[in-house]
């Protein structure tokens, strides 16, 4: 019997975004998404079997909070009710970059949680369950268990789908942090706020399930413009979304904008980057591999920009120790 397991997930940033839920108790997405998973951004996971009969979460060396412990401790009874696993354990997580910052910790979070706890089932779970599995947890997650550039379709009970594998990819990600402390309104419930005030809220749910289809077409002619421009658009309606709610959610701040009004002058200038923007004021600039040192320098440049990341695509998650 094994008793204590460590995975690894890299988290993702999408290129179209999921904002949005069906009402079921599934955590069923109601927007298709895109999403590229990125090395720099890595959780990993062990979770340890304990004889104590109640659950324990570590993350980054620290016990989660209570709102946290909580949505854990239910995410862990799914399992248990589904008779995948039995028994309480110990979870402890690792993130190396800022935890709720708008850089997706829970996707990365989520997976590497789920790809561990499928190690203690009696019977393996396909990497399509498991993608499953993740979403409940965290929308999001379904993607990074895939890894690579990874397409979670809306619908009740979807599993990621793996688009293209990380070495096949030949774009990258840069990073640029302009705040790393805890955002104030997570995705969940600014999701559901949307949902409930945003008089366009219909509206983006039927632009983005038309963003995607034109993404998906756009990643198979491996078109780079059509890629990035289709990102910055469906970014900006989910904002245009968020900022449209009552009171208005409102994640940026003026480094965001900033940094979102240059990119225009950069591709201008000939060099090739678009931007999106999740849940936070971080802007994420997508790139060929080769210029992504340089969009950091700029980006570096920039008055406010506390940290830049550069990220290249990763693979999907998986146990990397177990005993
Ligand atoms: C803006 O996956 O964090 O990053 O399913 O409620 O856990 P839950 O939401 P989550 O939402 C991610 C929102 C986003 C866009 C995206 O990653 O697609």
């Amino acid at each position: 019997m094994r008793n204590r397991i460590t995975a690894r997930a890299f988290s993702n940033i999408a290129l179209i975004k999921y904002w949005g839920k069906l009402p079921t108790k599934l955590n069923s997405p109601a927007t298709p998404s895109i999403s590229l998973a990125v090395s720099a951004l890595k959780t990993e996971t062990t979770v340890c079997r304990i004889e104590s009969g109640r659950d324990k979460f570590i993350l980054n060396g620290k016990p989660t909070d209570m709102a946290t412990s909580q949505r854990l401790r239910e995410y862990l009874d799914i399992w248990r009710k589904q008779k995948l696993i039995a028994g309480h354990f110990l979870i402890e997580s690792r993130n190396n970059f800022p935890t709720g910052a708008g850089l997706a910790s829970s996707a990365s979070g989520y997976a590497a949680l789920a790809v561990a706890l499928g190690a203690f089932t009696e019977t393996p779970i396909d990497k399509a369950e498991l993608s499953r599995l993740a979403r409940i947890g965290s929308g999001s997650a379904a993607r990074s268990v895939m890894g690579g550039l990874a397409f979670l379709p809306d619908g009740k009970n979807p599993a990621a789908k793996l688009i293209m594998p990380a070495d096949k990819i030949p774009w990258g990600m840069v990073m640029a942090i302009v705040e790393s402390k805890h955002k104030k309104i997570n995705s969940r419930t600014g999701m559901g706020h949307s949902a409930e005030t945003s008089p366009y809220y219909q509206s983006w749910i039927k632009s983005a399930k038309s963003d995607c289809r034109k993404m998906l077409r756009a990643i198979y002619r491996n078109n780079l413009a059509e890629i990035g421009i289709t990102a910055e658009a469906n970014a900006l309606a989910m904002h245009a979304c968020m900022m449209s709610a009552r009171p208005p959610l409102i994640y940026w701040n003026p480094v965001t904008i900033e940094i979102i009004t240059r990119v225009p002058c950069w591709r201008k200038s000939g060099l090739e980057t678009y931007f999106t923007i999740d849940a936070g004021p971080n802007v994420i600039l997508l790139g060929r591999k080769q210029d992504l040192l340089q969009i950091a320098r700029r980006v570096k440049r920039i008055a406010g920009v506390k940290d830049v990341v550069v990220g290249f695509p990763a693979g999907g998650a998986e146990v990397i120790r177990w005993n």
